[in-house]
């Protein structure tokens, strides 16, 4: 890889690097909103043309039972080894839309980010492996051969991935795959994420009285299936913080101290970290440091909450039924249906007897660990450090990309998870962005990955 080369193109395109960026990001692809369905099959075609453009041999659509799937291949030579690209196209709600300062798909480049609806999670991360491939391409020497395979329901499970991974195994056999979907510990510090949190996701549903009473005459003697559901959730963890769903933690990777000491290494800025998000102290788990609460550390989280009367003004009600939406992020070995299974029975234990209760699972995901003992490993650590001028640092990571454990499975190949969002882009959340710095980092650093990927395999 010439240096100078990969400076200057990228320099000589960066403006239209963004421009076709922000095309991408006006395509509200919203996967969980059937109301968008025309905008995330655009978005499919869009992804394919994109890939087209750059000198793939083929790219197709994929039809699933759900939103399409994009795939595209490049062969240059049998001999030489595979490297998968994984990513997504679809995108998470924009709501509440009224919070955000722009329109959400309406992109805007401010102050050297680009705010809008996926701009890094995930669109403008998998179009770096896009553009970067471009840069190769116009090169005229590709060291690898490159496979692209960018879904559209990453956001709500990837279950028919899983289908297509599974009917697809000799279309898809590669020597790595490659994924940009995680972040970087900041723009002086890159890292690889080496580990993933797993998921169990749960709705319950508490049941009082039959139907709304009136809670002056019915109140004091029928329980409040509100109180009762505040209660149970209070009670799910201890005042270490521990959590206490009976068997939650028996399967529990223990990190070694060696591995521990690694990790706290890390820079972390507790303050910094506080007033990114507007708190003035963090709670963990007790024993365990703040990064290791995010990290190696399972957790139980109401994500949302509702029953009873909430409009406008008062209205005096003692309600039939409350809801809540519960997650738990895994970590190696808890395996997710079983770890649901351990919620139901602990649930419907600790339920008094005045009311009812019911759980249903939705989604779930395993969690990964990546090893760093590999080429592809060494390979993206190279890269990165070429072009950061540091060795990137391997850490765990708190999110979930249940499809990763799938390919391990299925495909027999680890994930490298090369990202270079940061954990303050806000996403999932209004005024989602990405930095300039970063999408222009990302696609500098690509195509050394190919190269060293391609050399470290030959070793
Ligand atoms: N890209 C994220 C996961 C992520 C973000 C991992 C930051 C590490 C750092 C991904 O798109 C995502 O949001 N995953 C979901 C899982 C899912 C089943 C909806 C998650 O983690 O909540
Ligand atoms: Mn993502
Ligand atoms: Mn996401």
């Amino acid at each position: 890889m010439n240096n100078q080369y990969v400076k200057t193109y990228i320099d000589q395109n960066k403006d239209r690097f963004l421009s076709e960026l922000v095309e991408l990001l006006k395509i509200p692809s919203v996967s969980a909103d059937s109301a968008y369905d025309s905008e995330t099959e655009r978005c499919a075609e869009h992804v394919k043309q994109s890939l087209i453009d750059v000198g793939v041999d083929f790219a197709e659509v994929c039809t699933t039972a759900g939103h399409p799937i994009v795939y595209a291949e490049k062969m240059v030579d049998p001999n030489k080894p595979t490297i998968l690209v994984y990513g997504h196209y679809d995108v998470q709600p924009a709501d509440p839309v009224e919070l955000w300062d722009s329109p959400p798909f309406d992109p805007q480049i401010i102050d050297g980010k680009i705010f809008a609806r996926g701009s890094a999670d995930d669109k403008g991360q998998f179009y770096m492996h896009v553009k970067a491939f471009e840069l190769l391409s116009k090169q005229g020497e590709i060291p690898c051969n490159v496979k692209f395979m960018i879904e559209g329901e990453e956001e709500v499970g990837s279950s028919n991935l899983g289908l297509f991974v599974k009917k697809n195994k000799e279309k898809l056999a590669a020597d790595v795959i490659v994924i940009s979907d995680t972040s970087i510990i900041n723009n002086e510090t890159p890292s690889i994420t080496v580990g993933l949190r797993g998921l169990s996701y749960v709705q319950v549903e508490v049941t009082g009285p039959s139907k709304d009473l009136h809670s002056g005459v019915y109140g004091g003697t029928i329980d409040n299936p509100v109180n009762v559901l505040c209660e149970m959730i209070a009670s799910l963890k201890d005042e270490d913080n521990a959590i206490t769903v009976k068997g939650f933690y028996d399967k529990v990777e223990i990190v070694s101290d060696q591995d521990r000491k690694a990790m706290s290494e890390a820079p972390f800025n507790k303050q910094d970290y506080m007033s990114a998000v507007g708190v003035k102290a963090t709670r963990t788990e007790k024993g365990y440091s703040d990064r290791e609460g995010t990290s190696i550390r399972p957790t139980l989280d109401v994500n949302g909450i509702w029953g009873g009367y909430i409009g406008e003004g008062a209205k005096t009600v003692l309600p039939s039924k409350a809801f809540a939406k519960i997650s738990m992020r895994l970590v190696p070995h808890q395996e997710p249906d079983e770890i649901t299974r351990l919620f139901q029975e602990h649930f419907e234990a600790i339920a008094p007897e005045s009311v009812k209760v019911h759980v249903t699972a939705h989604h779930g995901g395993e969690p990964v660990v990546i090893p760093t003992d590999n080429p592809g490993y060494k390979a993206a650590s190279r890269a990165m450090e070429e072009t950061f001028g540091k060795k990137p640092i391997p850490e765990r990571g708190g999110g979930s990309i249940p499809i990763v454990a799938l390919f391990e499975k299925e495909l027999g190949l680890k994930s490298i998870l090369m990202g270079f969002g940061l954990d303050s882009d806000d996403i999932h959340s209004p005024n989602e962005h990405y930095g300039v710095f970063n999408y222009l980092k990302g696609i500098e650093t690509i195509p050394y990955f190919h190269q060293y990927f391609a050399e470290e395999s030959a070793k």
